[in-house]
């Protein structure tokens, strides 16, 4: 492993001291991507699992009858969302589970949409638990990320890769290029891109949607599509 890249006893003792302070520092600001996200998610309806849910800031604006499950390797913050779930009534959420988003403890399968907000580059190994995503999704189900992009080039990315060893202590990555997740399109082979779009805050935030091949595991996938921001591709 990179010596500046994340690991797993990192993020527990970062997400341990954000789990009392995390909705009143990150509840506004992620506010519209969650929304778009949530939207999105909805859309595909079903079962929908929420990979680190965090304090659980997103339920309330799921409906009420939309079946949810959510997992994060926090408990502190977990127990925040368990909180939440209790004083609100919200019996839609089936489960909240201690669980690393690299080895979902769910069968093939599972869930009609797989949701991560803010999620992916805070995980050890992004590429695996895109796998796991993948994995537990059903046969033409979504995968939902609302995730930073890292730039490419420029100010920003000379920025980034600066800030990047204060980011890893406070539990993520500055630096994630878009290619990370082409690249992992083309060798997961079950899943395809749909759409990529920028959404609030700054600009440096992507909804970025895959969907899993409806013959995934039995006929030969699509080939997947790179999409320009803003564009989407059919299913
Ligand atoms: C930036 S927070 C996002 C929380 C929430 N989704 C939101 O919209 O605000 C990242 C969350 O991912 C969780 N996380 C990081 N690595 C994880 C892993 N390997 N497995 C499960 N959850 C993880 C953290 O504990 C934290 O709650």
């Amino acid at each position: 492993m990179d010596h500046l890249d994340l690991d797993r006893d990192t993020i527990t003792k970062a997400y341990a001291r954000w789990a009392p302070v995390y909705d009143l520092v990150f509840g506004t600001v992620f506010e519209r991507g969650r929304a778009a996200a949530i939207a999105a998610a909805e859309r595909v309806g079903g079962r929908i699992l929420e990979v680190g849910v965090g304090t659980g800031i997103s339920l309330p604006d799921y409906k009420r009858t939309t079946r949810l499950c959510g997992v994060d390797i926090s408990a502190p913050m977990l127990e925040k969302a368990a909180e939440r779930v209790r004083e609100l009534g919200l019996t839609n959420v089936e489960g909240l589970f201690v669980m690393d988003a690299e080895k979902l403890e769910f069968p093939d399968a599972s869930f009609d949409v797989v949701m991560a907000q803010y999620v992916v580059t805070t995980v050890p190994n992004p590429e695996a638990t895109l796998d796991e995503f993948a994995r537990v999704l059903k046969p033409g189900g979504e995968i939902v990320l609302v995730s930073r992009v890292g730039a490419e080039l420029g100010l920003r990315k000379s920025l980034e890769k600066w800030f990047a060893p204060a980011a890893r202590k406070l539990g993520w990555r500055t630096e994630f290029p878009f290619e990370r997740y082409t690249n992992w399109v083309e060798r997961n082979s079950t899943v395809h891109l749909i759409e990529r779009r920028a959404v609030p805050p700054f600009g440096h935030f992507s909804l970025i949607r895959f969907g899993k091949s409806v013959g995934a595991g039995q006929l030969t996938p699509p080939r997947s599509a790179l999409v320009e921001a803003g564009s989407k591709v059919g299913r």
